[in-house]
């Protein structure tokens, strides 16, 4: 026992090789052998790097009763779990929390660092109420984050939607992601609709925990991907490049989207986590990959949208039916789900890809809706630094637009009004509507 742990990888320092000696002396060598191991570079560096990195809360499809969390670990653990807990006012909460094991998935990426991440789903929790957890195991553990579960019934609330992150996270959404904590310190989460990075990368990955910092445990998420959240092409451990020299990706969301998130998989069939649906206080959210499978995703979005007994409705995905950047006009998009949008009276819809800002009018058959009649608000936006052109092809249907401001939007539902504010990265009011709708 002494000899098998001594031996690998001695540090220097420790009596090499071990020495033949009998009991007493065994227990000698051992003590030296593990005081230099433990106080050895390497073993404090290994120790630090085992405490849970990337932890995300994501929004499950029963926000007021569960929440998932996803977070990295260098090793595989058998026993790394969530511990949760009701909130105390002090550190009551510590000995009556809940253990729930986490499920282990490996990011086996060709060209990244082998690294283990862990997701866990706290349930039967109560509607309305803080909650305390952490992640790890035995002694490695993070520290305790608090959240708080949705409410039951339509009660006001505010969340933050996000355009493209994209570029220079650190160096440019660091202030922006902060700037909307402290404009909107009490949203119930955060939406993204797509391009989280500009590559499927780790480096990129580890900037988009970076620049929030702590706000990723503590208030959830909910994302959608975009063309840039895409898994590249592989062949022989090799991205797969174009005749002009450029990364292919595929149109499957890439590895590295399914292992830092833990997001519902109530949507189409093979879209898991990047397709699917959920209730809000009120709101119906609909998140789509419009990325791939288009008309698929529109037949569920109609059954999702066909049974809806909330007074709201908003959809998030990345690629917009009115472009606003590069001289683009994504038709396949607008045919699929145009209609549907009309239909249903969806009140929001929230994309980006276009790396400018356009706010339409109430539209509703490709046209601006006058009076009190129902109209749906279309609007692409980016929180990040890369910047297109305005195009002005969709001009008419247009009530706000620009390009190169960084935003952030800040969305209060509260009863019969839906309240919308964009910032821009200084914290300045950039543009703000509100709809009403007394029906539901
Ligand atoms: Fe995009
Ligand atoms: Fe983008």
């Amino acid at each position: 026992m002494v000899y098998a742990t001594c031996r690998p990888n001695l540090p220097e320092g420790c009596p090499t090789p071990c020495p033949n000696v009998r009991s007493g002396g065994w227990v000698a060598v051992f003590a030296v052998c593990a005081f230099i191991i433990l106080h050895s570079p390497a073993v404090r560096a290994q120790s630090s790097a085992d405490i849970p990195t990337r932890i995300i809360l994501n929004l499950t499809d029963s926000p007021a009763t569960s929440m998932a969390v996803t977070w990295r670990m260098s090793r595989e653990y058998r026993n790394a779990a969530v511990e949760y807990s009701v909130a105390t006012p002090g550190t009551e909460f510590v000995g009556a929390a809940i253990r729930q094991p986490g499920s282990m998935e490996v990011m086996n990426v060709p060209r990244e660092p082998v690294a283990f991440h862990y997701a866990a789903l706290m349930r039967d929790l109560k509607p309305g109420t803080a909650y305390v957890y952490r992640v790890g195991k035995d002694s490695l553990w993070s520290e305790w984050n608090q959240f708080i579960t949705a409410q039951g019934g339509n009660v006001p609330f505010s969340f933050v939607w996000f355009g493209d992150p994209q570029d220079d996270i650190s160096e440019h959404l660091s202030r922006l992601f902060r700037q909307a904590l402290r404009t909107a310190p009490e949203a119930r989460f955060w939406l993204f609709s797509g391009d989280l990075t500009s590559e499927p990368e780790d480096d990129q990955w580890g900037e988009l925990f970076d620049a929030p910092g702590f706000v990723l445990r503590t208030i959830p998420t909910a994302m959608v991907p975009g063309n840039h959240d895409m898994g590249f092409k592989f062949q022989d451990d090799s991205i797969v490049r174009d005749a002009k020299g450029k990364k292919v990706r595929g149109r499957t969301v890439s590895p590295l989207w399914r292992v830092h998130v833990t997001l519902p998989e109530n949507g189409v069939a093979g879209l898991e986590e990047t397709s699917y649906s959920f209730d809000y206080q009120g709101v119906r959210f609909v998140m789509i990959n419009s990325n791939d499978r288009l008309e698929e995703q529109a037949r569920w979005m109609d059954t999702v949208l066909s049974a809806n007994p909330n007074r709201w409705t908003v959809v998030a995905f990345h690629h917009p039916l009115y472009s606003s950047g590069r001289e683009r006009d994504d038709r396949k998009t607008r045919d699929a789900f145009l209609p549907l949008f009309d239909k249903y009276h969806v009140a929001l819809v929230l994309t980006g890809h276009d790396h400018t800002y356009a706010r339409s009018h109430r539209l509703a058959n490709n046209s601006v809706v006058s009076g009190n009649l129902s109209g749906t608000v279309y609007v692409v936006s980016a929180s990040g630094p890369k910047f297109y052109e305005y195009t002005s092809f969709y001009d008419s249907l247009m009530a706000k637009t620009g390009t190169g401001v960084q935003l952030y939007q800040v969305i209060t539902v509260s009863g019969g009004h839906l309240n919308y504010r964009a910032y821009s990265a200084d914290g300045a009011l950039y543009d703000s509507f509100e709809l009403t709708k007394q029906d539901h």
